[in-house]
């Protein structure tokens, strides 16, 4: 057997289960589950129409690459969101079975058995699948910790020169889980300076791009950033989902975009992975990605339980609403874990322990103190939780 897999470590919600499994849930409450980032609003009526008359391209095998039609929606899509407009659909593009399986994948293509000294650098708290590719490529996980009190962006000088020269791979999660931290042009600037001197892959994880509460202004993305910047997409990859956007979790439909070096290697590499995308959800894809408006009405639902749950707890502790993404990163005023079980054992409320959701590193647990609420349920279940998140606050924690 691989001893690599021994590295991995639980999912987030199965430690967590773990926990909650020894104690009693509240028996005077319904259970409001807020601890896994599932989007739960409905599948627009389009996307399932087109799944229903797609429903027979089933007698050919489909292409890695994915068809040109979905290749040349995307590229549409990229255009219109980033605002450039020379990217290529045969050389910049390619689907990918969701985000999760393309970021795993990615690692196994950048990174090499070979050189057992690479590093690959990740935000804390994180986004497991990055500690996952990083190891199971024979690499070592590097932290930057964000979502602090004193640190909610990136700081680079956290690692030291040895280091970042070691570094081959950094995984942005941007809009960030669990923090909704969304990177600045600044920040873009610095990080595209350290792979520019370091020569690192940047995989910049935008898989919640599209939730954001102020149709004005969408989050900055890696591509806009390198526009703004004068910069091209070398060793840049950015990865986006119809997941959160479309409510489609369980369709499997995301793709890449950015330097057509590496893509050339990655659709090589997916080839003998067999990651070729069904022909079926390509074509209901290509509808998502052409429809804005079923985003559009989906940014309001989430807008509107943000705005009452922030309202309804603003006056009892500190909270802030994110810049983007459908999570509430809230400071606890007792130990995380402590917190979530009470919640659940009180009140029948689950959210998950920031401290589960980050690593040990430059001597803090940076999730530490802190839990993710993620608001998926609807707006009367989400109403509800926060008012018994006030009660647990006013009972105490003497
Ligand atoms: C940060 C982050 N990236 C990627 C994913 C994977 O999304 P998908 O594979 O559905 O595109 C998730 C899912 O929750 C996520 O939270």
């Amino acid at each position: 057997m691989n001893p690599l897999l021994d590295q991995l470590q639980p999912y987030p919600f199965q430690k967590f289960s773990k926990i909650l499994s020894q104690i009693e849930p509240s028996t005077k409450h319904a259970q409001i589950r807020l601890s896994i980032g599932e989007p739960q609003h409905k599948t627009p009526e389009i996307i399932l129409e087109a799944l229903q008359n797609h429903s027979k391209k089933v007698a050919q095998y489909p292409t890695t690459q994915g068809s040109i039609e979905l290749r040349s929606a995307i590229k549409a899509w990229v255009e219109n969101r980033f605002g450039i407009d020379n990217i290529n659909a045969d050389t910049e593009i390619l689907p990918v079975n969701g985000t999760r399986e393309a970021l795993f994948a990615l690692g196994q293509v950048v990174l090499s058995h070979s050189e057992p000294q690479s590093v690959v650098v990740m935000p804390n708290p994180f986004y497991q699948i990055y500690e996952g590719a990083a190891l199971l490529a024979g690499a070592t996980p590097q932290f930057l910790n964000l979502g602090t009190d004193t640190s909610d962006g990136w700081q680079l000088n956290e690692l030291d020169a040895n280091t970042w020269q070691r570094t081959k791979l950094l995984y942005v999660c941007n809009p960030g889980n669990p923090t909704g931290h969304v990177m600045s042009l600044k920040e873009w600037e610095d990080l595209f300076a350290f792979s520019d001197k370091y020569g690192f892959v940047i995989a910049s994880d935008e898989c919640y791009s599209e939730i954001y509460f102020d149709e004005s202004s969408p989050p900055l993305g890696a591509i806009t950033a390198a526009k703004l910047l004068g910069r091209d997409l070398e060793r840049l990859i950015v990865f986006s989902s119809l997941s959160k956007r479309s409510n489609v979790p369980g369709m499997r439909s995301g793709f890449v975009c950015g330097d057509a070096d590496i893509l050339q290697k990655f659709l090589l590499y997916r080839t003998y992975h067999g990651s070729a995308m069904n022909p079926t959800i390509q074509s209901a894809s290509i509808v998502a990605w052409k429809d804005e408006e079923h985003v559009k009405t989906n940014r309001i639902l989430y807008k509107n339980k943000f705005d009452s749950f922030i309202d309804t707890l603003t006056p009892h502790c500190t909270i802030r609403y994110p810049s983007a993404g459908f999570y509430v990163w809230l400071k606890t005023p007792i130990d995380d874990v402590e917190f979530a079980k009470r919640l659940y054992s009180e009140y029948g409320v689950v959210v998950l322990p920031g401290s589960l959701l980050a690593r040990d590193a430059h001597g803090i647990n940076p999730g530490k103190n802190h839990v993710r609420i993620a608001l998926v349920a609807d707006q009367k279940d989400c109403d509800e939780a926060a008012q018994r998140i006030v009660n647990l606050l006013h009972g105490g924690f003497g």
